[in-house]
């Protein structure tokens, strides 16, 4: 992780990128390619070489990635910049799967005006190609050797698998042909600025860690609700892995590590991702009772505006895949033992929203029960538990819900917000993630990035999930709402926390 603001790329590099002409490049990679350059933290002396099958001639690359810009790009795209970033781009056609396309790629490395020679191989790609596209760097001599300069890194997309075994398979293929240090598996919710101050939160301040602990906390809930439904033409992917697939075994996961993970003892990548793998090892569903089942699965139904998920494009129109996940998860360690953690995520939900909430246990003695009133308005007085919130996105910052007397002649105690709000303490915009991981990856960091038996640990974790679900078909949701009302019963009060 980084220490300071100022952060750089030193180096002369070549970025390529595999799938230039897709969707993730437009919307994400090329805009935070672009944002590091106008902010001077790539170093002058490198390439974005876009690889792809489709034919762009002379100046189409650059039209097609300045459109892209245009539409996606936080920093405005003015000509003169557009220019001077499309004189770092160049064009190569090719076909994933012919070893013609990676010999004249490595021709390119050669000889005079050859490429930067250190390298970043971005595979934008659908997963089944990731294998073979390494095997062909790997034969046509692209990868140079592990800990050498110039140096090679190759960066992975979820999902990375879609069960333990394929996760296995895919680690050995990789590793077959990469040293675990120039594997960088990019789990985008790791570089969102929100999340990175996670850990700064709990170990840079004295008062919260003592209480982060089942002596004081009352259960832990995780929410990342979409708004989302498809789009982008998703369909066929999410048919094939659902909530559980998609957003639980990273992001959720991810963000549960971060949440409820030992202090690590530096802030390297190995002692990061060494206290991530513990959490993960001890984590499990938690128990199933007829009234408090531990998970519930939905699927968003419905004839309205929104269409249900079986009548998306590309969606078989009988899938029982779920678009909508809650979960009651344990982790089996001295400091978390019996405080259960709730994980809920769904597609077409009522509010776009990620947050992790840590509900503190109610005060030993209950001094304020009586009814007060004011005026015609009465109160239950009573102090409700406090509720610390990581808001990832949107609104991002940290609230802590504290009771306090509201002023009057009486004494009627109610619930405020001590709160942090980015924009009310910073006026920039936020960086995007892929902004801060593209860097990282440039640089060689991979702290933010997911290790490959990390990958493995959280494969394992959604098979005990799905033998605990076994037989659970999804329950239809309404758009628009917060999941089936089954759900509740998977929370032991009933009460998720719906913003
Ligand atoms: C992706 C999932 O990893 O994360 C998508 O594949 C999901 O289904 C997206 O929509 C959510 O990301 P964010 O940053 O919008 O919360």
């Amino acid at each position: 992780m980084h220490d300071a603001l100022d952060v750089k790329v030193k180096e002369p590099v070549t970025f390529v990128i595999f799938g230039a002409s897709g969707d993730l490049t437009r919307r994400k990679l090329m805009p935070a390619l672009y944002t590091l350059f106008r902010e001077g933290a790539l170093a002058n002396d490198f390439t974005i070489v876009g690889f792809a099958r489709r034919d762009y001639e002379g100046a189409a690359f650059c039209e097609l990635i300045g459109t892209a810009l245009r539409e996606y790009s936080r920093l405005p795209v003015e000509e003169e910049s557009l220019t001077a970033f499309c004189s770092h781009l160049i064009y190569h056609r090719g076909d994933l799967s012919d070893p013609a396309a990676y010999s004249s790629l490595r021709e390119k490395f050669e000889g005079d005006n050859a490429l930067p020679a250190n390298r970043l191989f971005y595979l934008s790609i659908d997963p089944g190609l990731i294998d073979p596209t390494v095997t062909q760097l790997s034969a046509s001599g692209l990868i140079t050797p592990p800990r050498e300069t110039p140096w090679t890194r190759v960066v992975v997309e979820k999902p990375f698998g879609r069960d333990l075994k394929s996760a296995q398979a895919l680690n050995q293929k990789l590793l077959a042909h990469l040293d675990e240090t120039q594997i960088y598996r990019i789990d985008h919710y790791l570089g969102k600025e929100t999340v990175q101050n996670i850990l700064s939160f709990r170990f840079a301040n004295t008062i919260f860690e003592p209480v982060f602990n089942r002596t004081h906390v009352d259960h832990i809930q995780i929410t990342a609700a979409e708004t989302v439904g498809m789009e982008n033409n998703r369909g066929a992917f999410y048919d094939e892995y659902g909530a559980l697939r998609d957003m639980v075994a990273n992001h959720l996961f991810q963000l549960l590590c971060l949440v409820t993970m030992e202090p690590p003892d530096g802030l390297d990548a190995r002692s990061i991702r060494n206290e991530k793998m513990k959490i993960l090892g001890a984590l499990k569903p938690a128990a199933s009772t007829p009234e408090h089942p531990a998970g519930c699965f939905g699927q968003y139904a419905g004839d309205g505006e929104i269409k249900a998920f079986r009548k998306e494009d590309r969606v078989n129109p009988q899938s029982v895949t779920e678009t909508f996940v809650a979960l009651r998860m344990e982790i089996n360690n001295w400091r978390w033992a019996g405080v259960p953690v709730y994980l809920r995520t769904g597609k077409c939900m009522a509010q776009k929203t990620t947050e992790i909430a840590i509900q503190f246990k109610a005060p030993a003695m209950q001094l304020f029960q009586h009814v007060a009133c004011e005026g015609d308005i009465c109160d239950l007085t009573g102090v409700k538990p406090n509720t610390l919130i990581f808001r990832i996105q949107p609104d991002e910052g940290i609230f802590l819900q504290v009771s306090a007397k509201r002023p009057s002649m009486q004494l009627v105690v109610e619930s405020v917000d001590m709160d942090f709000s980015y924009s009310g303490r910073w006026t920039k915009d936020l960086p995007e993630a892929y902004e801060r991981l593209l860097l990282d990856a440039l640089r060689g960091d991979s702290t933010l990035f997911t290790r490959s038996d990390e990958v493995e640990a959280e494969w394992n974790v959604i098979e005990a999930i799905l033998a605990e679900m076994a037989g659970r078909t999804p329950v239809p949701y309404a758009p628009g709402s917060w999941g089936p009302p089954e759900a509740n019963s998977v929370h032991l009060s009933n009460d998720w926390k719906n913003e």
